[in-house]
């Protein structure tokens, strides 16, 4: 049984999930099933990854009830709309092999077409009324987005999943959620997504930060178990991304140590407000990816 966080409609959720953004479709079924024998009961993916199905497909080779695992999936910003949104919720049911979804959730403001995304949302809504869906939610929301959504829609939002790390860990956003009772989810805990070739190589690494290799070596774990560590000791759902068996199971081992309040302390100080991942008030050519029926 794995630690779990209940959102704010009480729906029970595990705390740290694997994430599969950039996982390889022919790696996700592998990772998923690692993930799942190593415990795991909770698993992020979208619509715009491509690879869903290949999660249910490591789901049912893990031969773990669906059932017992808690499935997150993302509606692509070129599937918003209120209809369009509806019929994402069957693509991405259809894909994945199963009748219900744990959490769906918005990938993207848009805010080059808010109204659309308030339709989208609004069909999360329906789902949620219909038990399609168990919670419904956002990602890389900033705080006039929510603002926006909540003056225009029913619902508060269950999570909203935004890029969070120590050199990135947006005060902001985490204090705007918590006023509107929302649980933040931590995408790239680790730090550790680069997303295009070229992209943010002048980056530095929280992995190989010296104060977080101090508090490692003190705990006897890995940076990377102590980052996951933080965002837990937090309270926030963490989703870290790996493909790599060691590593899946590594980032689940983070259950049996407690970090300090001085240390906590510590890591909250390294944020450096630059973002690893794009902005979400930009609108992108990639928010024209259509996603396939199957
Ligand atoms: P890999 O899939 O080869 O393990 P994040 O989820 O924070 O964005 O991090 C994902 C990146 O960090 C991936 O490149 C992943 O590579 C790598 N990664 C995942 N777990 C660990 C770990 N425990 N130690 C070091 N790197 C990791």
């Amino acid at each position: 049984m794995t630690p779990e966080l209940v959102l704010n409609n009480g729906v029970a959720m595990p705390a740290l999930g694997l994430g599969v953004f950039q996982s390889p479709p022919e790696e996700t079924a592998a990772a998923v099933e690692t993930a799942l024998k190593v415990g795991y009961r909770h698993v992020d993916t979208a619509a715009a990854y491509g690879n869903e199905r290949q999660v249910g497909e490591g789901i049912r080779r893990a031969g773990v009830d669906p059932a017992d695992v808690f499935i997150e999936t993302k509606v692509w910003v070129s599937d918003y709309g209120y209809d369009e949104t509806l019929h994402a919720f069957d693509k991405a049911a259809r894909k994945i092999g199963v009748d219900r979804l744990d959490l769906l959730i918005l990938h993207q403001p848009a805010p080059d077409r808010f109204d659309r995304t308030v339709a989208a949302y609004q069909a999360l809504e329906k789902l949620l009324a219909d038990g399609a869906v168990r919670a419904i939610g956002v990602s890389n929301f900033m705080r006039h987005h929510l603002d926006e959504l909540r003056r225009r829609t029913e619902i508060v939002p269950s999570v909203n999943q935004i890029e969070l790390h120590p050199y990135f860990s947006q005060p902001d956003v985490q204090k705007a959620d918590a006023e509107l009772g929302i649980l933040t989810q931590a995408w790239s805990p680790i730090g550790g997504i680069t997303f295009y070739p070229g992209w943010g190589e002048e980056r530095r690494n929280v992995l190989e930060d010296p104060a977080v290799g101090t508090i490692a070596e003190a705990h006897d774990k890995t940076p990377a178990q102590v980052l996951l560590r933080w965002q837990l000791q937090h309270g926030r759902s963490a989703i870290p991304k790996s493909t790599n068996p060691g590593r899946i199971a590594e980032n689940f081992d983070v259950f049996g140590f407690e970090l300090t309040a001085g240390e906590m302390a510590r890591i909250d100080g390294l944020d450096l407000g630059v973002r690893n991942g794009p902005d979400p008030e930009a609108s992108r050519e990639i928010f024209d990816l259509v996603i396939p029926e199957d």
